[in-house]
């Protein structure tokens, strides 16, 4: 294949060995206080002997029990949290792949069932946007969550990580603060833009500190929000640019708020719903930028990395579905990825606390009627 799709490429000094990334995904199987199970494994085995170039683990929340988003989540709040990872890393070097732990918290989206009456940490007091109680954070209490960030990605490198992303889209808290529906403060932490964006700007010179200047710092970047009075396109792009002045290494372009996964139907896969954006960012920027969602055909896949559109192709359900995927598509094969997009996975992992393949799951249940 004359294309670049399968050619190295550097993220700060870390060489990956093609193209593709597999997209944060929760997975729901951490035990109940965030440590890698040996189901983690099962599935991490899969992905470490797919020829992926950059594997991310679903998201693991910094501070408990308040970052939480999810039953199953993985944590890294203490070091506890550490040993676990350790073989499953070891397996994916010794494959090939590069591996990068999502570090996140959920603010005023946080998921966490079983204490009900706690209040949540949000940038703004916004009942229509949470069911649950919630308050304005104090200045406290948003510097002890900037260290609970620092602490995670000291021992993401700690376990054997090649590298830290950090969950800034789909509405969790570098969201929240990125953006105004979420964000009405009127503090230093609000209002102007620049305001909105220290948080982002805090986190990671504060990793950078910590973690020396080689260090892989990344982020999956909602870039601009999908509903009305959210975060702008030109704001999404001057933060980009000022987090990489930070420390950044790498962005991840991916959905802000109101933008759902897109629900593609087999036929319309050529249209990748965050192409653009992405685009614009490299333009922004001088770090690698990868593009997800949607992405499902090798040729497409081919068409934005040799236009230049972005760095890197980052996809989350195919290998949910077919975790080997990239040893076919490397092979020449180039029938699609046998996602539909469907999305069935996600109502699936909230019920079953499992990763698995909805589509997948009614041709079984089919065939045993
Ligand atoms: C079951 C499931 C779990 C997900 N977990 C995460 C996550 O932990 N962190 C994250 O940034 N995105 C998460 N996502 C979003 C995906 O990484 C990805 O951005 C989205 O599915 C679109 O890409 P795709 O079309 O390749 O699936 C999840 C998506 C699904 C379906």
């Amino acid at each position: 294949m004359a294309s670049k799709l399968f050619t190295p490429i550097k993220i700060g000094k870390l060489e990956i060995r093609n193209r593709f990334m597999r997209s944060a995904t929760w997975d729901a199987m951490a035990d109940s206080s965030g440590l890698v199970s040996e189901r983690s494994a099962a599935l991490y085995h899969e992905l470490n002997t797919g020829g992926i170039g950059l594997i991310v683990t679903g998201f693991a929340y910094v501070s408990s029990p308040l970052g939480q988003a999810g039953i199953g989540q993985y944590g890294i709040y203490n070091d506890t949290m550490i040993p676990g990872w350790k073989p499953i890393i070891k397996e994916a070097h010794d494959n090939g792949s590069k591996i990068a732990m999502q570090i996140v918290h959920a603010g005023i989206n946080s998921g966490y069932l079983e204490k009900k009456d706690v209040s949540l940490d949000a940038v703004s007091v916004i009942p229509k946007l949470a069911a649950r109680p919630h308050h304005e954070m104090t200045d406290e209490e948003i510097e002890s969550i900037i260290a609970d960030f620092v602490a995670a990605g000291v021992r993401a490198r700690e376990a054997g990580f090649d590298a830290v992303q950090l969950h800034g889209a789909h509405g969790y808290l570098f969201s929240q603060f990125a953006s105004t529906l979420f964000n009405h403060r009127t503090d230093k932490w609000g209002g102007i833009p620049e305001n909105r964006r220290r948080f982002h700007l805090e986190v990671i010179s504060r990793l950078r500190k910590a973690l020396g200047p080689d260090y892989p710092i990344l982020i999956k970047f909602g870039v601009q929000d999908d509903r009305e009075g959210g975060l702008t396109l030109a704001e999404g792009l001057e933060t980009c640019h000022q987090m990489v002045k930070a420390g950044l290494n790498g962005i991840e372009v991916s959905a802000g708020i109101g933008s759902a996964i897109a629900r593609l139907r087999e036929g319309e896969v050529s249209k990748i719903v965050f192409r653009e954006r992405a685009a614009a960012v490299k333009k922004a920027v001088k770090v690698p930028v990868a593009v997800v969602n949607g992405v499902r055909n090798i040729t497409v896949a081919e068409d934005i990395i040799d236009s230049g559109d972005a760095d890197m192709i980052s996809m989350s359900r195919p290998f949910i579905r077919e975790p080997h995927l990239l040893l076919r598509w490397q092979k020449g094969e180039t029938s699609q990825a046998k996602c539909i997009s469907c999305g069935k996975c996600m109502p699936i992992a909230i019920k079953n606390e499992s990763l698995e393949c909805g589509e997948e799951k009614r041709l079984r249940e089919e065939a045993h009627k």
